[in-house]
C-alpha cells in the first residue's frame, strides 16, 4: 500500500492527525507551513515548470549540504541515475557492477542505457556493496561501479574508490536513501565521480517526486544539465546535437525542496535519535540484529532496519502481519536483484539472499515520538515472552 494512502494528513503531528489513532505508518513525509508558503509563492509567481528561483536555490542549497561544487535537479532518483550513466557514456556492451541488495531502480537505470548490471554481494555488517566481491566481478567490459548507501549507512567508499582507480572505473554513488550520511565527516554525494539522490515521499527530504545529481566535475554537471533538457543548448533554441531527455524538476517541487532543506539537519538529528530509541529498546532481544554504524561513519538511519532470526519466535514473514494487526506498519527488505525475473542469474549472491529474507524495516518517520517507538519495541518484546 502506498504510504500516501496511510497518511491522511501527513503535515500534522502524529498526536493530532486524523487517522486510526494507533496506526504507525512505515514512513510519512513531514511537511509544514514553509512548504505550503513557498509552494503557494511558486504557484502565484506563474513559474510552475522548470524555470524559477526555487530550482536554482534548491540546487545550490543541496550542493552546499553535500559539500560539492555542483548539484543538478531532476525529476526523480531513477532519472538521476540514468542521466549520470548516460552522461558518462555508458551504453551497450558495457557492464556496471551494482549491489544485489538494492531497490530495483539501481539496476534498471543501467539497463536503460543498454549496459548490463552485474550483481555483487553485500557486506554482512553494513548491508552495502562488498568491495572484495566487486573486485571478483571486474571484467574487461566493466565501466562503472554503483555503490548504494543502503537504508542510510554509507558504503565502503574508500575501498571502492581504490578499486576504481586501480581498474580505471567510474564510481556513481546511489545516495537515494542516505542524504547526510558521511565517512570521516565527508558526506555522501561527494565520494564518487557523481551521485544520485531521490526525494520521493518516503525519503529523508521530499519534493513529492524528485531527484538530484551532485558532482565536483563542472563539465559533467554541464553535460547533465544539457541532457536533462533534450540536449538543447541554452544559447540555441530548438537545436539538438544528440538525443536528450526531459528529466527536469519543476519549480513547484523545488519550492517544497527548499523548505525541506531548511530543516534537513533537524530531520537527520531526529532520525538518529529514533534509531537510538529503537536500539535501546531492542538491544537485548534474542534473535534481533540492529543496524550498525561503523567507526568513522555517520548512518542517517533512513529506515531503521533489523534482522529477524532464531531464537526470535517468528520468522520475518510471519512477523509482518502480526505487527500490522497491532497497528504497526513494516516492510521486508528488497528482493535481491539477481532473483527478479528481468535479472535472474540462477546463482544469487548468498549474503544478499539471506539478508533479504530476514530483514525488516520498522516505522522510521522523522516525526515519530519516543512513545511510538517504545510501543513498537514493546510489541516485539511481548512476542518473545
Ligand atoms: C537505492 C535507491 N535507488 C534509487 C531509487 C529511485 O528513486 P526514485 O523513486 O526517486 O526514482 C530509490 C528509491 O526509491 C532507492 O531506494
Amino acid at each position: 500500500m502506498l504510504i500516501e494512502q496511510l497518511s491522511l494528513f501527513p503535515y500534522l503531528e502524529p498526536e493530532t492527525a486524523l487517522r486510526p489513532p494507533d496506526f504507525i505508518p512505515i514512513y510519512e513525509p513531514w511537511l509544514g507551513e514553509r512548504e505550503e508558503a513557498y509552494l503557494l509563492d511558486a504557484v502565484r509567481s506563474g513559474w510552475i515548470s522548470s524555470l524559477g528561483k526555487y530550482v536554482t536555490q534548491f540546487e545550490s542549497m543541496f550542493a552546499d549540504f553535500c559539500g560539492v561544487a555542483h548539484a543538478v535537479s531532476v525529476s526523480n532518483g531513477t532519472t538521476a541515475l540514468h542521466l549520470a550513466l548516460h552522461a558518462l557514456g555508458i551504453g551497450p556492451g558495457d557492464e556496471v557492477i551494482v549491489p544485489a541488495l538494492t531497490f530495483v531502480a539501481t539496476a534498471n537505470a543501467v539497463t536503460y542505457t543498454g549496459a548490463h548490471p552485474i550483481f555483487a554481494d553485500v557486506d554482512p555488517a553494513t548491508w552495502c556493496i562488498d568491495p572484495a566481491d566487486v573486485e571478483e566481478l571486474i571484467s574487461p567490459r566493466t565501466r562503472a561501479i554503483i555503490p548504494v548507501h543502503l537504508y542510510g549507512h554509507p558504503a565502503a567508499m574508500e575501498a571502492i574508490n581504490r578499486l576504481a582507480d586501480r581498474y580505471g572505473l567510474t564510481v556513481i554513488e546511489d545516495a537515494a536513501e542516505a542524504h547526510g550520511a558521511a565517512i570521516h565527516g565527508r558526506r555522501v554525494g561527494g565520494w564518487g565521480r557523481i551521485a544520485a539522490f531521490s526525494f520521493y515521499a518516503n525519503k529523508t527530504i521530499t519534493t513529492g517526486e524528485g531527484g538530484m545529481l551532485t558532482t565536483d566535475d563542472p563539465d559533467l554537471a554541464a553535460r547533465c544539465r544539457l541532457l536533462r533538457d533534450h540536449a538543447m543548448p541554452p544559447q540555441r533554441r530548438y537545436w539538438h546535437d544528440e538525443v536528450g531527455f526531459n528529466y527536469r524538476m519543476t519549480n513547484l517541487q523545488a519550492a517544497v525542496g527548499v523548505a525541506q532543506m531548511e530543516r534537513i539537519e533537524e530531520f537527520i538529528a531526529r532520525k538518529r535519535r529514533i534509531a537510538r530509541w529503537y536500539c535501546e529498546g531492542l538491544s537485548d532481544l534474542p534473535g534481533i540484529t540492529l543496524p550498525v554504524e561503523l567507526p568513522g561513519c555517520a548512518n542517517i538511519y533512513w529506515m531503521v532496519s533489523i534482522l529477524v532470526d532464531r531464537p526470535f519466535p517468528l520468522e520475518r514473514d510471519a512477523l509482518i502481519p502480526i505487527l500490522r494487526e497491532r497497528g504497526i506498519d513494516s516492510r521486508p527488505f528488497f528482493h535481491p536483484m539477481d532473483t527478479l525475473p528481468p535479472y535472474r542469474t540462477g546463482d544469487p549472491r548468498p549474503l544478499s539472499f539471506a539478508l533479504s529474507r530476514r530483514g525488516l524495516n520498522l516505522p522510521s518517520s522523522p516525526n515519530l515520538t519516543q512513545g511510538q517507538v517504545e510501543y513498537v519495541c514493546g510489541v516485539l518484546r511481548g512476542l518473545t515472552g
